[in-house]
């Protein structure tokens, strides 16, 4: 369901009661409070919707609702102030999320709550917190039944979705025990990013791009995703994690899977999602041998007064976590055997940007070689969103010399401040409940599958230094070029120079 259709459909939020564990961090201060506020100031959140938030710290209502407007003012660009009507949306429960005896008064405080505000039985739990809280919580939230007669309950959960295909599981299995898949929400944020929902109708709603988008006209797709920011204070995380599992088992292969799926036979969630686990299923790395697997790991380094990885709080001196990443994969099925997809994200990069480089086979001029420039369509994903077609023309005032040239579709200058927040559309769709945007286990499944597989490599691969605030290791560039290729990395648009947009 697109963004819009809320509107023209008219879909009008139930009443109910959001439950956020986990209220205290990062998470909540910088993405889910100024989401909400979002819903709240465009009226979609519906007159009976209260949050109660859940967190060890001493703090009453009224402390939570100050802490909530600092963390507004802190992270939004309006300058306004939240409407109180918004504040007094938010209840606080002081909680210890390990007791597991704490869920029965959990209950009681949520129904009597529910009760005052005239919430009804409706109940969505978002699980905000340290992962290895989340079995915890969420089979103590089944277990209590927080839940009253005829009402549904959500549960959305944020990502890491365990650490390796066994972990997963495991904690899948807990899900299952006190819920439904149905009712779990697994978030990827990417999803909920305008230019990924955008994939689908670019490829399926467009003629020019929908018949040549195989392996007959496809050279190879590349899809990067470079942070300039380090681990900062999530080192104790990170280093259990890595950009294989932190970066890649998600939101890369979301992507990837977005691009490289079969037409499904509808776009309600369920078809999109089959489509989704078959090209996740069908992942391998892409011509291995012995000497170029086709891995490639990096770990920055210090750079100037900037500490390097092994430097951050939480990160073991002697560090071999990964926080850099590419691979070349390949889809085995027809449409896609020999197109490789090129893989790469890592922190600490030159730039933060999410770009994927859809290269067509060149085409020789004429008949004759040499081959001319491939065409190139760019989708920008973040932090500018656009479309960008590169194809050939006569050079102006030549006989016949050709050049290249682009279409630029800047999505950003065309709809500024149209494109709303990943979790503003998460938090919106898990409410109305539509899955569509949300990860089902078997893609989890196969992800972590793939993913396994490239772990078990790693002591043949090694990890690459690279400077902190460059491009990232030489192996990356190296992966491309020994295969005649390079990385596409278009520059990014200063704000302000966009060209005026025709309405
Ligand atoms: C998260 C990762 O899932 O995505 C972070 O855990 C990463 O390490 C973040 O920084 C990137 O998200 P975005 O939306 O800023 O590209």
């Amino acid at each position: 369901m697109a963004y819009t259709d809320f509107m023209e459909k008219h879909i009008v939020l139930a009443p109910a009661l959001l439950i956020l564990f986990g209220t205290t961090g990062d998470l909540a201060a910088k993405k889910l409070f100024p989401a909400l506020r979002s819903l709240h100031d465009g009226g979609d959140l519906p007159e009976k919707a209260a949050i109660l938030g859940i967190g060890r710290r001493p703090w009453d209502d009224a402390s939570y609702r100050a802490r909530i407007a600092e963390a507004i003012a802190e992270t939004s660009d309006e300058a306004t102030a939240p409407d109180p009507a918004f504040l007094e949306r938010f209840y606080y429960h002081r909680m210890d999320m390990r007791d597991t005896n704490a869920y029965d008064e959990l209950r009681s405080r949520a129904d009597a709550l529910a009760r005052a505000r005239d919430l009804g039985d409706n109940r969505i739990y978002f699980l905000a917190t340290a992962p290895d809280l989340f079995p915890v919580i969420a089979e103590h939230t089944g277990r209590t039944g927080q839940v009253g007669n005829g009402g549904f309950r959500r549960l959305m959960v944020e990502k890491p979705f365990g650490r390796d295909l066994a972990s997963a599981q495991a904690f899948n299995e807990g899900l299952y025990r006190r819920f439904t898949e149905n009712e779990i929400y697994r978030i990827d944020h990417y999803l909920g990013k305008e230019m990924l929902q955008n994939i689908l109708v670019l490829r399926f709603a467009n003629r020019l791009f929908e018949p040549v988008w195989n392996t007959e006209h496809i050279d190879h797709i590349q899809i990067s995703v470079r942070e300039s920011g380090g681990v900062d204070q999530r080192g104790g995380y990170y280093d259990h994690a890595g950009a294989l599992r932190d970066m890649v088992q998600n939101h890369l292969l979301q992507l990837l899977a977005l691009l490289a799926m079969e037409k499904p036979a509808c776009f309600e969630t369920e078809c999109v999602r089959d489509e989704k686990v078959k090209v996740l299923r069908g992942l391998r790395l892409f011509h291995p041998d012995e000497k170029d697997p086709g891995i490639i790991l990096g770990q920055y380094a210090a750079a100037g007064e900037q500490p390097g990885y092994r430097e951050e709080k939480g990160v073991e001196p002697d560090s071999a976590t990964e926080t850099f990443a590419a691979l070349r994969l390949e889809v085995d099925n027809p449409r896609w055997r020999g197109v490789p997809f090129y893989l790469k994200s890592g922190k600490a990069l030159d730039r933060s940007a999410a770009d994927i480089a859809v290269v067509f086979k060149p085409v020789p001029y004429g008949g004759n070689e040499p081959f001319e420039q491939p065409n190139v369509l760019l989708l920008r994903v973040q932090p500018q969103e656009g479309v960008n077609l590169q194809f050939n023309i006569k050079q102006p005032g030549t006989v016949s010399t050709v050049t290249q040239v682009d279409m630029d579709f800047c999505q950003t200058c065309r709809f500024p401040g149209q494109s709303p927040d990943a979790y503003v559309r998460l938090l919106r769709d898990a409410w109305v409940g539509d899955l569509n945007l949300f990860t089902r286990w078997d893609e989890i499944e196969a992800a972590w599958t793939l993913v396994d597989c490239i772990q078990a490599q790693r002591e043949n691969v090694g990890i690459e230094p690279y400077a902190r605030g460059s491009a990232g290791p030489d192996a990356a560039s190296r992966l491309l070029t020994q295969d005649g290729r390079s990385w596409i990395e278009p520059e990014e648009k200063i704000p302000g120079t966009c060209e005026p947009c025709h309405t």
